[in-house]
């Protein structure tokens, strides 16, 4: 079967039965094509909420189908690949957050949305990279402890300075790998091309960056402005979406590392299977989803 055939069968049966396909941006593009939404966390999580369909299959990693099953209790949700999972968001359990909040009992917990729903349901509120510092702003609490990612609760912490706040030594792998001798690198290789870079990524590498902004700012960002060429300081796939999008436009990985592998894990063919019975269905128990919930829709009140 042709990648394009397993497309149409893909798009047949999810039509049959009654399945909205749910991509990440990070995904491949033969899988985007297949996408009833496609976006970043946030979009997705939001799409996630209102989409009528009575099956969800999230192509991405395990928190974002887990979001989606918080946000959908009584739907079907399948991960397409269930083995794609994301360390930062595994990186925190319950006992280490328990123990932070009693040292700490007067502090907000906002948590990056790139959390386990168990580890969600000891927070007060959810945030994505886009809805982060507006969020955080926007909260009557002056107190904050941020989870699990130090660089994005760093940059927001700059971003909010009249509130205080903690943050732990945790992040994303990927992102937290490039580093300033990176960014002087590809502006000696591209010279005059702007960068647009992560908040995930260390505040020496935004520090030097042209735009910060999540994975669809960047995107939009690229897109609408009237520079020609872009060094791209998030996960690779972008460099290729955006390439694809606009023609005219050169664009460039910031480092060549800026892989995910657990995003790599779904294939086309992983979703189709998924559709005969394959992926993996999420379980949430009543409390953790109920738990969960409620700091979600609290992200959804202020977003
Ligand atoms: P956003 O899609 O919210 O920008 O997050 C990036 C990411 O690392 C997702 O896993
Ligand atoms: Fe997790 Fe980072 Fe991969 Fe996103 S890019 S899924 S935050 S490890």
């Amino acid at each position: 079967m042709t990648i394009h055939q397993m497309q149409e069968e893909i798009l047949r049966l999810k039509q049959e039965q009654d399945v909205c396909i749910l991509a990440h941006s990070y995904q491949a593009r033969e899988i985007l094509e297949i996408a009833d939404f496609t976006g970043d966390s946030f979009q997705l999580s939001l799409k996630a909420a209102s989409a009528p369909q009575s099956r969800m299959l999230l192509c991405g990693v395990r928190f974002m189908a887990e979001t989606v099953k918080i946000l959908s209790p009584k739907k079907q949700v399948l991960l397409a690949n269930g083995a794609a999972g994301c360390p930062m968001a595994e990186q925190m359990d319950k006992a280490l957050i328990r123990q932070v909040k009693e040292r700490y009992p007067d502090y907000t917990v906002v948590a990056y949305i790139n959390t386990t729903a168990e580890l969600k349901t000891l927070c007060d509120v959810c945030v994505t990279s886009s809805s982060a510092v507006d969020i955080c702003r926007k909260l009557p609490d002056k107190r904050i402890l941020f989870i699990p990612d130090c660089n994005l609760g760093d940059y927001v912490a700059k971003q909010v300075p009249d509130k205080e706040f903690k943050l732990l030594s945790g992040g994303c792998p990927i992102h937290a790998r490039v580093n300033a001798a990176d960014v002087q690198r590809a502006r000696r290789e591209h010279p005059g091309a702007a960068v647009l870079v992560h908040p995930e990524c260390i505040p020496e590498v935004l520090e030097q960056a042209d735009f910060i902004g999540s994975t669809s700012a960047i995107m939009q960002h690229a897109a609408q402005s009237a520079e020609s060429s872009f060094i791209i300081g998030t996960e690779v796939s972008i460099v290729e979406h955006l390439s694809y999008q606009c023609p005219d436009k050169r664009f460039y990985p910031l480092s060549k590392n800026l892989i995910c592998p657990n995003m790599k894990l779904t294939s086309l063919p992983d979703v189709y299977q998924a559709l005969q019975g394959g992926g993996e269905e999420i379980h949430l128990d009543k409390e953790t989803l109920c738990k969960a919930r409620a700091c979600i829709d609290r992200m959804l009140e202020l977003g």
